[in-house]
């Protein structure tokens, strides 16, 4: 059975006896309530890593002060099965207080990149996914670490910071896995009602809308943004946050797709959030 541990100290002794045996470690950072999602990651990181940690820990610091902290779905026993069946070798379980103690006070803070797409409506975010991700760097310091392209520019953040900060990781990115019905799995479809998870498809049916523009020729964000608009406007469930084309490495605004291109869209169901994209690699 994988292993749960609590404590830092824990996690770095069983780290340091893997590394005198010569074996390479792999980490896959989440927040739990796992799904063949986050599996996706542990399966790839256990084909190039003889060991596997997965961190599970609801990060505090990432979510704003109306955000759904305090409802966000958590199942240890399942997590624990899918990990398990996934071949990981540990998981990282902390409480927050093991992780902040209360004096806590520095921070990771990248300008930039995390003010784009979704940093505009979640303002501390990212501050709060770089500081946690690289505590968690620091305490499992893995050879690799493993994202998924489901969250974008949350992946962009991590690389841009192990890159300006040396920080001696590779960054492993691993494609979306969806539902049936094209949804990306995501932990807060959980909140999704049979109404809304239904209405939740017009996320995918827009992301494969930009898809379809792209590859009959057209070239201009404006307007594949324009039309993917106005098929999420139909329906009467859903709000968008925002629809953004961006350039996939700076997440900087582009008028015209004339290189690898980010097409991500934010999109409210009821009160639970959606994210979707796609890459356009010219
Ligand atoms: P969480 O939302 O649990 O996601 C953990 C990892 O699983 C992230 O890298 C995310 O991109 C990936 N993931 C989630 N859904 C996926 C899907 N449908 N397909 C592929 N990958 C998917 O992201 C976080 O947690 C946190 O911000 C974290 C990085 C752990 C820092 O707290």
């Amino acid at each position: 059975m994988v292993q749960i541990v609590k404590t830092i100290s824990e996690v770095r002794d069983i780290v340091k006896a893997w590394k005198r045996a010569g074996h390479q470690v792999g980490l896959v950072p989440t927040m739990g309530y796992l799904h063949e999602g986050h599996q996706s990651l542990m399966t790839a990181a256990k084909s190039e890593n003889e060991k596997v940690v997965v961190s599970v820990f609801v990060n505090p610091m990432q979510f704003g002060p109306t955000e759904d902290l305090a409802s966000y779905p958590k199942d240890l026993d399942k997590d624990r099965q899918l990990c398990q069946q996934a071949g990981a070798d540990l998981i990282f379980h902390p409480d927050a207080a093991e992780m902040y103690s209360a004096d806590f006070c520095s921070f990771v803070d990248m300008t930039g990149l995390t003010e784009e797409l979704c940093g505009r409506s979640r303002p501390i975010h990212f501050r709060g996914v770089c500081t946690v991700v690289s505590k968690l760097f620091n305490i499992v310091q893995p050879d690799k670490a493993y994202f998924g392209q489901k969250d974008a520019q949350q992946l962009a953040v991590i690389r841009r910071m192990v890159r300006d900060l040396n920080i001696d990781v590779e960054i492993i990115g691993c494609p979306i896995i969806r539902e049936h019905d094209g949804l990306a799995k995501s932990s807060r479809n959980s909140y999704l009602n049979r109404e809304q998870r239904q209405a939740a498809l017009c996320l995918y049916r827009a992301i494969k809308l930009s898809q379809q523009l792209m590859q009959d020729g057209e070239r201009d964000c404006q307007r594949i943004s324009a039309q993917m608009t106005a098929l999420i406007e139909q329906e009467p469930l859903a709000k968008i946050d925002y629809i953004s084309i961006v350039d996939a490495d700076t997440l900087s605004p582009v008028e015209g797709i004339n290189r690898s291109v980010l097409c991500a869209i934010a999109v409210y169901i009821g009160k639970t959030r959606l994210i979707d994209n796609i890459v356009f690699d010219i």
